[in-house]
């Protein structure tokens, strides 16, 4: 895989709390950044909140990062199915550059207001902000207030 297409956005520090006890970044620190990471791009490209998690493919931890490192992370939408988001994802050394993290497949799904899965009706990447809701949805635990 290259870094091709892939736009790296958010950055982090590694500290202490986010370590294991090896003294090396903790793979479910990372992985629970680049799962936020990618609802935010899945969010971004369908214009919907209400997009969940519902595959990754073989995640490889390809090198660590230390405490005091900064990292950042990558993403690129690779395939728009009806209902939905395929993205790929990489984490690097934001100064040696050295690959960290890689995943070929994260797929969401883009859900209705009773969690259904729901077409979404694009088919290309925006580098825009145009597919943004103007209003957020009520969360489902809200339904009936
Ligand atoms: C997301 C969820 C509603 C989808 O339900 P489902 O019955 O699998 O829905 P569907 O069969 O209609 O599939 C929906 C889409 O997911 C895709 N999909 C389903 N299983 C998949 C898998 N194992 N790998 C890749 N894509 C998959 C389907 O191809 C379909 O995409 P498309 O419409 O673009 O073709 C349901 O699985 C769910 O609620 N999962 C929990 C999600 C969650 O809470 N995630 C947070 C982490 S716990």
């Amino acid at each position: 895989m290259t870094t091709q297409d892939i736009t790296f956005r958010t950055r982090k520090w590694v500290k202490p709390e986010d370590l294991n006890a090896n003294g090396t970044l903790f793979g479910g620190s990372l992985l629970r950044w680049i799962d936020e990471e990618a609802a935010i791009y899945a969010i971004v490209q369908l214009g919907n909140q209400r997009a969940v998690t519902k595959y990754m493919s073989e995640i490889n931890f390809v090198s660590s990062a230390e405490q005091g490192d900064i990292i950042e992370m990558g993403l690129t939408a690779t395939a728009f199915g009806r209902t939905s988001l395929t993205m790929r994802a990489q984490v690097r050394n934001m100064i040696t550059r050295d690959l960290i993290l890689s995943i070929d497949e994260i797929v969401f799904v883009n859900l209705d207001r009773e969690g259904r899965p729901t077409p979404h009706g694009y088919t290309e990447i925006t580098y825009d902000r145009d597919r943004i809701p103007a209003t957020a949805l009520p969360a489902v635990h809200e339904k009936g207030r």
